[in-house]
């Protein structure tokens, strides 16, 4: 089959990891019989510095156009002004919102390998295997008003945590249904006991439960959950959860399988049910651009390519292909090869161009 991905390096080590997920891409075309073709596009801060702003339009409708969006990173100390009229993130902001990736997934897993390279004791990340799904476009990311203004008391500043139950409805049931495919059990995350948006998302999360009887929900506060992750995160299969809350927890969680240079994402524009569904996605590693790394053969790729294959299972139904991204992987691992911010004693340090290739020779049909 043949597919179209644009592909937005964006900034810092953007473009060498994106490199390395087109190589292993180019392996899996090759070995399975597809063909993968490439549009590339400007975002974040070197689109701000071309056109003025951090998602140019070209970009976007660009993208519009494609099977799927493959992005590397934005953002960078160049850019960082409090001042500035608009941010590289920014960019990151309105394509989300102009492709309407409502549903952000975010899958947490041990490999075994790297049970002591994280700074939790390895019994307690051993069994770590979750889905963590953060509803993307609402929130008080969006939530209107926005502003910072002066009054003759002070300066101001307000941002609105907004729900509304169309939003909540359609992210909970992302939840149920991949909780349907996996293990059964849903927790999802609120602050009930003190928001109104949270007190809606649990009611709707109940009623939506009637639906999906074989699914055990549960709600968690989301206090309660950040200590959860850290005390017995193997309790976790699914969570779901609002924008800004899923952005805090899926940090703490990404500590969890030893480094943010590990963890990949999907962000999709539908409900990804049943097997033959394919949904219009966004594909990043979670990580950001790390600047004092770019360009200098240091990052790890395997959050990049471990997205584009997500990418291959989520918008273009080819889960055989998936899986083969995924064992590749974790043999490259077992061998013993580690990118800087996994390397323990013993092991072989490759860099990210190494990393890139060894995955890609090991794909496999
Ligand atoms: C993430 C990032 C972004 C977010 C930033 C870069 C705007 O932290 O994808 O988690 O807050 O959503
Ligand atoms: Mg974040």
């Amino acid at each position: 089959m043949k597919f179209n991905i644009a592909v937005l390096p964006g900034d810092g080590v953007g473009p060498d990891v994106i490199k390395e997920a087109q190589r292993v891409l180019d392996a899996v075309g090759k070995r399975f019989g597809h063909q993968f073709d490439y549009s590339p596009g400007y975002i974040g801060g070197t689109a701000i510095d071309k056109f003025g702003e951090a998602l140019p339009r070209e970009t976007l409708e660009m993208c519009r156009k494609c099977d799927a969006v493959l992005l590397g990173a934005v953002g960078g100390p160049k850019w960082d002004d409090p001042n500035a009229s608009t941010r590289p993130e920014d960019g990151l902001l309105a394509i989300r919102k102009g492709l309407g990736l409502f549903a952000n997934l975010r899958p947490v897993k041990m490999f075994k390998v790297l049970e002591n390279s994280t700074s939790l004791k390895p019994e307690i990340v051993r069994n770590v295997d979750m889905m963590v799904i953060r509803e993307l476009t609402g929130g008080l990311y969006f939530g209107k008003p926005k502003k910072r203004w002066n009054t003759t008391r002070g300066r101001r500043a307000v941002d609105a945590m907004y729900y509304t139950e169309k939003e909540i409805e359609r992210i909970i049931r992302v939840g149920f249904e991949l909780a349907m495919s996996r293990r059964k059990k849903l927790t999802s995350v609120d602050k009930a006991n003190v928001l109104e948006s949270s007190r809606l998302w649990r009611q709707i999360a109940g009623e939506i439960a009637g639906a999906y009887p074989q699914v055990k929900l549960d709600n968690m506060l989301v206090d309660a959950c950040a200590m959860r992750l850290i005390q017995n995160p193997s309790y976790f299969d699914v969570i779901v959860t609002e924008n800004t809350f899923g952005d805090i927890l899926t940090d703490e969680a990404s500590m969890l399988a030893g480094s943010m240079g590990m963890l990949p994402s999907a962000s999709l524009s539908g409900i990804p049910a049943g097997k033959s569904a394919r949904a219009f996605g966004l594909y990043e590693p979670i990580h950001g651009s790390a600047p004092d790394i770019a360009g200098r053969d240091m990052a790890n790729p395997i959050a990049t390519i471990l997205s584009a294959g997500m990418m291959l299972n989520y918008s273009f139904g080819l889960g055989r292909e998936a899986l083969a991204v995924e064992r590749a992987v974790r043999q490259v691992l077992d061998e013993g090869y580690r990118s800087r911010d996994i390397m323990t004693e013993g092991m072989k340090l490759a860099g990210t161009v190494e990393m890139g290739k060894l995955i890609a020779e090991r794909i496999k049909t």
